[in-house]
């Protein structure tokens, strides 16, 4: 598949998706969003993936956020689709996704930058990173996500001071507030993302699929989270990876799932 605004690598069963356009210090226009759907899509349905890693290209900015030059002239109607639209195409689709998503956050991580990045499942950050939720200094709120992820990861007093403030925080900060969970070199940002993604690799992508979706039904309107993890938990008796994974252990071996 050929893009113009990102790069999509696989090797080894991780799919490492770039946002290349370092110049706009990685903002999200339209086109890149759309290739971001189409990157991740392919992931999801590609066997040679079994994790995602998104990232940003160049040493200043993982994503300074959506492209502020595109939508300066919206109007209302317009406004509210461009928030659905990005939703739908890529912030809701990335966090359903049924595929591990790593964000490698390597700089700038604002406004939608840091809402993409709280779509993946799980963050790690450089220590040259700064996120935020800058968009009430423009006269707009988040609008792919953030208003409602971001108190889910920090807690809303943090999210509310954070968005209030329109001011960013650093990675130390970030770690402290559980908005990431690692921070690391710049040097060492993707390789060390890749070791956590070959340890989720050694099990089964099955199980971690189901996972994912009793993770998520806690934070899905109408959905009963501890319902979803009884259902999940009781597919995965009727799973092959279930099989092998508890005969491999009965049998001191190591377990080789055999996947969907
Ligand atoms: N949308 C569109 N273009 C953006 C952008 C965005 N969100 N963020 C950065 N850019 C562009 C700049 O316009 C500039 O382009 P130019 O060279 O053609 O003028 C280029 O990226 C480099 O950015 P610049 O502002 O010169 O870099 P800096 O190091 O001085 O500042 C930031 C870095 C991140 C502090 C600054 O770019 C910024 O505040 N960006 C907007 C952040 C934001 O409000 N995001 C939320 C959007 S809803």
């Amino acid at each position: 598949m050929k893009f113009q605004n990102i790069l999509s690598e696989t090797n080894n069963g991780i799919t490492t998706i770039t946002i290349n356009r370092p110049s706009k210090l990685n903002a999200l226009n339209r086109d890149t969003i759309q290739e971001l759907h189409k990157a991740f899509e392919a992931a999801e349905n590609s066997s040679k993936t079994k994790v995602i890693i998104i990232t940003g290209s160049g040493e200043k900015a993982f994503v300074a956020g959506a492209d502020i030059s595109e939508f300066a002239d919206f109007s209302v109607e317009e406004g509210g689709k461009l928030a659905a639209k990005g939703q739908e195409l890529l912030f809701d689709f990335v966090a359903n996704l049924s595929k591990p998503v790593i964000a490698a956050v390597n700089g700038f991580a604002l406004g939608g930058g840091l809402e993409l990045a709280m779509a993946a499942h799980f963050r790690v950050a450089s220590n040259n990173a700064k996120m935020g939720l800058p968009e009430v200094s423009l006269g707009v709120i988040p609008g792919y996500g953030g208003t409602q992820r971001l108190p889910q990861l920090v807690g809303k007093g943090r999210a509310m001071e954070m968005i209030m403030t329109a001011g960013m925080i650093d990675a130390t900060q970030a770690l402290e507030y559980g908005l990431v969970n690692h921070v690391t070199t710049p040097e060492e940002l993707l390789e060390f993302t890749e070791k956590i993604a070959g340890k989720i690799m050694r099990n089964s992508s099955v199980a971690i699929a189901s996972a994912i979706n009793a993770i998520n039904a806690n934070y899905q309107d109408g959905e009963n989270g501890f319902e979803v993890e009884i259902e999940e938990f009781g597919n995965c008796f009727g799973t092959e990876d279930f099989k092998e994974g508890t005969q491999a252990f009965l049998q001191k071996r190591k377990a080789v799932f055999p996947g969907k």
